[in-house]
């Protein structure tokens, strides 16, 4: 038995906190939950807390955090924390997403909390705050209600969209986002801007998914990419997450549009490209993706569902 989660890609980004401790977000967000890639975590009562990802011992803060938050509500016992990801960790592929998603619905299945799927949400947001959507399948909203719980918007078999994700770099990004958006905040000049245009992009956003407009939400989603990404280089010292094949692969995005594929890109902080498709052209992408130079290679997804509970040894 096992908890598994998929990672999400925001189309209208999170970007920096809300002053306090609380993990809670300056601005809404909007993700798509991906299908072809997971993390699969089971947990045990053990003698000491041990977190192990991908088989090796790891301090990791935030489940660590996490799972004391949780203590501070409910008798837990020390935990022995497996979780394994079917992809590069740290790398700007939302692996804390999924990891805390799948964190918290298996701690609640192994010690019958019996959460609701938005009390995971939340719990989950306090690991850390992309977290939140990965609970949810399709498409997710996190915004300024029910303790920013996520809340899901659309299911995924009534839009579903395609993301070819061209993979850059194997390596783990050398800032990690808590760190990063916290020096954006604090130093660089285009943060109130961020925070001022966010709720106006989430409103468009979210009506351009209800109403299945393609082109509003392309337009709309690479603007919200486009412009986290200045708030990061304006950051001081500046976070400058692409490589050279980002750039070459945004390219080959913006010629597919051009010449009329159903195509746009979207980059987190790390160097991958994830091409987010209208229904049936996600081949199409993952092939000009796979011919990019410096694309490692491609991988193409659905949309998926929310963090469960599966039963067999995996994990
Ligand atoms: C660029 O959710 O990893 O992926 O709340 O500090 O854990 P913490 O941050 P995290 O940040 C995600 C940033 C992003 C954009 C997004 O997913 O909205």
């Amino acid at each position: 038995m096992f908890a598994i989660a998929h990672p999400n890609v925001a189309l209208v980004k999170y970007w920096g906190k809300q002053p306090g401790t609380a993990n809670i977000p300056a601005t809404p967000s909007l993700s798509i939950t991906l299908d072809a890639i997971a993390t699969r975590t089971r947990v045990e009562a053990a003698t000491e807390d041990r977190v192990f990802i991908n088989g090796s011992a790891v301090a990791d803060a935030k489940v660590l955090g996490l799972i004391a938050q949780m203590r501070e509500v409910w008798q837990l016992p020390p935990l022995v924390v497996h979780s394994a990801n079917d992809f590069p960790t740290g790398a700007g592929l939302a692996s804390s997403a999924s990891g805390c998603a799948a964190l918290v619905t298996a701690i609640d299945h192994a010690f019958g909390l019996n959460l609701a799927r938005a009390e995971r949400s939340t719990w989950a947001r306090r690991g850390s705050a992309s977290a939140a959507r990965s609970v949810f399948g399709g498409f997710v909203t996190l915004e300024a209600k029910a303790d920013w719980a996520a809340t899901p918007l659309l299911n995924k078999d009534a839009w579903p969209l395609e993301v070819a994700v061209a993979i850059t770099s194997d390596a783990a990004k050398r800032t990690p986002s808590t760190i990063g958006m916290e020096s954006s905040r604090a130093t660089s000049p285009f943060f109130d801007a961020w925070t001022s245009t966010a709720t106006e992009d989430f409103g468009a956003a979210q009506r351009a998914v209800l109403e299945r407009r393609y082109d509003a939400l392309a337009d709309i989603a690479e603007h919200s990419c486009l412009k986290m990404h200045a708030l990061m280089l304006s950051t001081r010292p500046a976070l400058m997450y692409w490589n050279e094949a980002t750039v070459a692969a945004m390219a080959t995005v913006r010629r597919l549009r051009e010449a009329g594929t159903p195509v746009f890109f979207s980059v987190d902080a790390g160097p991958q490209v994830k091409a987010v498709c209208a229904p049936g052209c996600g081949e199409e992408a993952a092939a000009a993706l796979a011919q990019t130079p410096g694309v490692l290679r491609v991988l193409t997804s659905a949309l998926g569902d929310g963090a469960r509970i599966v039963e067999g040894e995996d994990g």
